[in-house]
């Protein structure tokens, strides 16, 4: 066995290669780390590992039964096989399983999110002829909340949303009820999540594989499929945080200029926010394209009229009339005051207009208060 630069002694075979590990790694963590494809749909990185979906189960020597490989935690000198003819007969039974009750590709799609069962399936060759049982889950049509759409069609049942909500959010707004096959994701009561402690932040949306948890805007609106839209990678603007997200584009829309189609968070742990964000960062979009949107720099005239103006235009009136106040009543007699909403280099900017250009440290920002 080779040693572990990081912690002498902690090494296991996966596949007939050593990889060395920190203490308490599971051994999907070892695995994905060394990018050895072990396929899950109830694991999120954010989340305490529940075992739920089965779909990581690995062969460890020694070991009666398939082991799930998010749950297990890696131990030194430990064997582990991630594919076999055992696992692969297990993954495509589990899978056909979960298909039985399953939406097809057709309704699926419908939701506008990726559906990572399906693809997985289809990557794994699960066998899609096994005779179908009906769904018996139940959900909440009338709720009346403008965001968040659930669909028991399309739900596994892994409680990726209910350990999001209950873990990342501290809310529990949603849990799950019922039993075997019932099973669903439910509110106290069934009632409206706008009637409970949900933030409205769409992490539930966000960290389900199947897009049972799905965005209603873009479904109402019968927009592109999100694997159709371009993501661009930008930063929220409603607060100073600078939370990463991306906006999903259609690039041929209002005549090649693009359109904004919904916003999603990046992959977790790739960003300072961890794929998280709050219902405004997430949701609150449409003003991108709303028509009473300023769209360029407007001046006054003669006559009090406010008239479309380039930005040097508008850059130098504002200077204009700055230097003449200094001028007439000095430095002092002006303050300058910057948003928490704007980035941290755009608050060092004010500061310094204020300091170097103008001469005065009358300068505050709303956050400092
Ligand atoms: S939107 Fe956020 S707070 Fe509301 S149910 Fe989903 S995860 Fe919980
Ligand atoms: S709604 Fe999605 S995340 Fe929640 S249990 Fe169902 S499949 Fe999992
Ligand atoms: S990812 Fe391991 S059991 Fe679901």
């Amino acid at each position: 066995m080779s040693p572990n630069p990081k912690q002498p002694g902690l090494s296991l075979e996966i596949d007939g290669h050593i990889y060395g590990f920190e203490a308490g790694e599971t051994i999907l963590e070892v695995a994905r780390k060394n990018d050895i494809y072990i396929p899950t749909l109830c694991h999120d990185p954010r989340l305490k590992p529940a075992g739920a979906c089965r779909t990581c189960l690995v062969e460890v020597e020694g070991a009666r039964r398939l082991m799930p490989s998010c749950a297990t935690r890696a131990e030194s000198g430990a064997k582990v096989s991630s594919h076999s003819p055992r696992i692969e007969r297990h993954r495509r039974g589990l899978l056909a399983l979960y298909l039985t009750d399953h939406t097809n590709e057709r309704q699926s799609r419908e939701r506008k999110r990726p559906n990572q069962l399906l693809q997985m399936a289809q990557d794994l060759g699960a066998p899609t002829d096994w005779p179908r049982l009906q769904n018996i889950r139940t959900g909440r049509p009338d709720d009346r909340n403008p965001y968040l759409d659930f669909n028991p069609k399309s739900c596994i049942a892994c409680a990726r949303c209910t350990r999001y909500c209950d873990e990342i959010e501290s809310v529990s707004a949603i849990t799950l009820a019922g039993r075997a096959g019932e099973t669903t994701i439910s509110t106290s009561d069934g009632r409206s999540l706008l009637d409970t402690s949900c933030e409205l932040c769409g992490g539930c949306i966000d960290t389900c594989p199947t897009g049972a948890m799905a965005e209603k805007l873009p479904i109402t609106r019968q927009e592109e499929h999100e694997d159709e839209l371009t993501k661009v990678r930008s930063t929220c603007s409603f607060c100073g945080v600078g939370c990463q997200l991306d906006l999903n584009v259609n690039p041929d829309a209002r005549d090649g200029a693009g359109r904004v189609i919904k916003i999603t968070s990046p992959e977790p742990g790739t960003t300072s926010n961890d794929g998280n964000l709050c219902v405004k960062g997430r949701f609150a979009y449409d003003f991108i394209h709303h028509r009473d949107r300023l769209t360029h720099p407007l001046i006054r005239d003669a006559a009090g009229q406010l008239q479309k103006a380039t930005w040097r235009q508008a850059i130098e009136r504002t200077a204009q009339g700055l230097l003449g106040i200094k001028q007439e009543h000095g430095a002092d007699s002006l303050a300058f005051v910057s948003s928490s909403r704007c980035t941290v280099e755009e608050n060092y900017l004010m500061q310094k207009i204020s300091r170097a250009a103008i001469g005065t440290n009358n300068v505050h920002q709303c956050a400092a208060t």
